[in-house]
């Protein structure tokens, strides 16, 4: 065992890590080469998505230990959705610093995984990948179902929706803020098929987690079970020695990509996946996710993409039903953290005919997954979610609304005297990666509001933003370069004409190439702020979105090497 790197010593070095942990009364039988399981919690009252991790840990311990293991939870950066500034993209590479230096420097064999809310996921998974022990995951589960006046309220999605009816006139602010109680009913993370429950999926097609890890709700008791077999099994995989790296590959992220696309998940999931192959070593790259996922229809009926949340998933039978839905689309031979292969966790697992997860025969999209559009307007890509935009805007030609960054379009996206129209195309500027920084979830712009009183509900948008995985409109987003890094984004001015051509794959930026290039030879390279601190390493390291935007120094394995001890 690893942690006889630690224990296993007579001398006074083996004292001092012994001794501190008798501190809190683990006995001397505990040190005799058993596995030590880390419990790696991104509970946080700060993200309140994630606030029942210390709750579920307990249950880790308890699976810890009934296998002969040692759990030793501890505590990681956490990141929450509703609360963090500037963005929590911005804290994703920094969490998983964190977890990759707290996992190799000390005397753990093995590691769970806790994590919910959207950034927590990918966070966790991708310090582990650089680190490579046998590792297992465990998500939080989706929030109940929350209501107002009968109608259910899906996170996020509702926010978006009703704040519309407010700019519109069409919802009281009293109303407004009467909705805040009724849409997160308990613990848990979205309660739509946001980025949470994405990745939550995800994890377990990755075959990173337990089967069913990906819908069963928070606060149900078989949450609890899960947990508690989780903890069973982190042991078993240090006696096997199951590191991630034989879990997380190529095959795998095709499985991940594929189901993305039938259950409608966040565009989000892109950028997590490009990072996560990038620490694991698994080439992937942008165009994969729709080469990968052509063909794939959308399966589940979920909130933003359908109609249902997460609990109704659930019932449904969730992942394992989707993922013997797609059959033969799937690589069903990938090895999972059960031991078995993805197909042997779903044998039989087909679901009751709920209309909720839908069949090959009759999806609710033919077309489902991200497309990847290229063009002079974003010549390394940019990516749409058709499922979860208008059909009729999908092939589009308007003319430039520009917003130089996100106070430019606060000021003035509401104002009367906007230049605007229904066929207008709505452009945000300095809101990728290392511009704003940390590519915030404003892709979705809002309509103008003298627009939704006009009863315009979706318009074409553009930026170098992320969007809420929550959230649907025809938005194309993370253009590469992004405008900050001198990309032709930051050239478009107000009246330039852009045309959209989603089945073509293509976002050009109609003015003559020599137009083009003046525009961006005046240019130059867009000098950024020094703030300093973590900041302005993020500034300095970070990729394109189209490699994950992580940290440049942060890709790969760095592997478990023990240090030499400090004392
Ligand atoms: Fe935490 Fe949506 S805000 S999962």
């Amino acid at each position: 065992m690893r942690s006889q790197e630690w224990f296993g010593g007579s001398d006074k070095t083996g004292f001092f890590h012994r001794s501190g942990l008798k501190a809190m009364g683990i006995p001397e039988r505990m040190f005799d080469g058993r596995p030590v399981i880390g419990i790696c919690n991104t509970w946080s009252q700060l993200a309140p998505c994630n606030a029942h991790l210390r709750d579920l840990a307990e249950y880790v311990a308890r699976g810890v230990y009934e296998a002969g293991g040692l759990p030793l939870e501890f505590p990681v950066t956490s990141l929450g959705e509703t609360l963090m500034r500037p963005s929590t993209m911005l804290y994703r590479n920094l969490a998983s610093m964190d977890v990759e230096e707290t996992i190799r420097a000390n005397p753990l064999d093995g590691v769970v995984l806790l994590a919910g809310c959207d950034k927590t996921t990918p966070a966790v998974l991708m310090g582990a990948a650089s680190v490579d022990l046998p590792t297992i995951l465990l998500s939080g589960g989706p929030t109940l179902t929350g209501r107002r006046n009968g109608v259910p309220l899906p996170s996020g999605t509702g926010t978006y929706t009703m704040y519309d009816d407010v700019r519109a006139g069409t919802m009281s602010s009293a109303e407004f803020v009467a909705a805040e109680a009724c849409m997160w009913r308990s613990n848990g993370s979205c309660n739509t098929m946001g980025t949470a429950s994405t990745m939550a999926s995800l994890v377990e097609t990755l075959g990173m987690a337990l089967t069913g890890n990906g819908a069963i709700p928070a606060v149900d008791a078989r949450r609890r079970t899960l947990a508690h077999d989780t903890g069973v099994r982190a042991v078993s995989l240090v006696h096997e020695q199951l590191a991630m790296s034989q879990i997380l590959t190529r095959e795998a992220f095709e499985n991940a990509i594929r189901v993305n696309a039938a259950i409608g998940g966040s565009t989000n999931a892109v950028i997590h996946l490009l990072a996560l192959a990038g620490r694991a070593e698994v080439p992937l790259e942008l165009a994969d996710f729709d080469a990968l996922a052509a063909g794939v229809p959308l399966l589940v009926d979920l909130v933003p993409s359908g109609k249902y949340l997460m609990e109704d998933f659930f019932d449904a039978g969730g992942v394992p039903v989707v993922l013997n839905a797609l059959g033969d689309l799937l690589h069903r031979d990938t090895l999972t953290v059960t031991g078995r292969t993805l197909g042997e966790n779903v044998t039989g697992l087909t679901g009751w005919g709920s209309p909720v997860i839908r069949t090959l025969d009759e999806p609710l999209k033919k077309d489902a997954g991200i497309a990847v559009l290229r063009g002079n307007l974003a010549p390394g890509g940019a990516i749409i979610k058709p499922s979860a935009a208008t059909e009729s805007l999908l092939v589009h030609r308007g003319q430039a609304v520009v917003f130089e960054d996100i106070d430019d379009l606060r000021t003035r996206i509401d104002d009367p005297a906007l230049d605007v129209s229904a066929d207008s195309v709505l452009v945000l500027k300095g809101a990728g990666p290392r511009g704003y920084p940390g590519m915030p979830e404003m892709g979705n712009l809002p309509i103008p509001a003298k627009l939704l009183r006009a009863g315009v509900t979706d318009m074409v948008r553009i930026s170098d933003a992320r969007m809420s995985g929550t959230a649907f409109g025809t938005v194309v987003l993370h253009v590469v370069p992004e405008s900050a890094a001198g990309g032709p984004l930051a050239v478009v001015r107000s009246g330039d004409w852009i045309e959209l051509d989603v089945p073509a794959r293509r976002l050009h930026l109609d003015i003559p190439d020599s137009e083009l290039a003046s525009r961006l030879a005046a240019l130059g390279t867009p000098k950024l702020p020094s703030p300093g601190g973590y900041t302005e390493l993020f500034q300095q390291h970070v990729t394109q979105a189209d490699t994950g935007a992580d940290l440049d120094f942060l890709r790969g394995r760095r592997g478990p090497e023990v240090a030499r001890a400090g004392h």
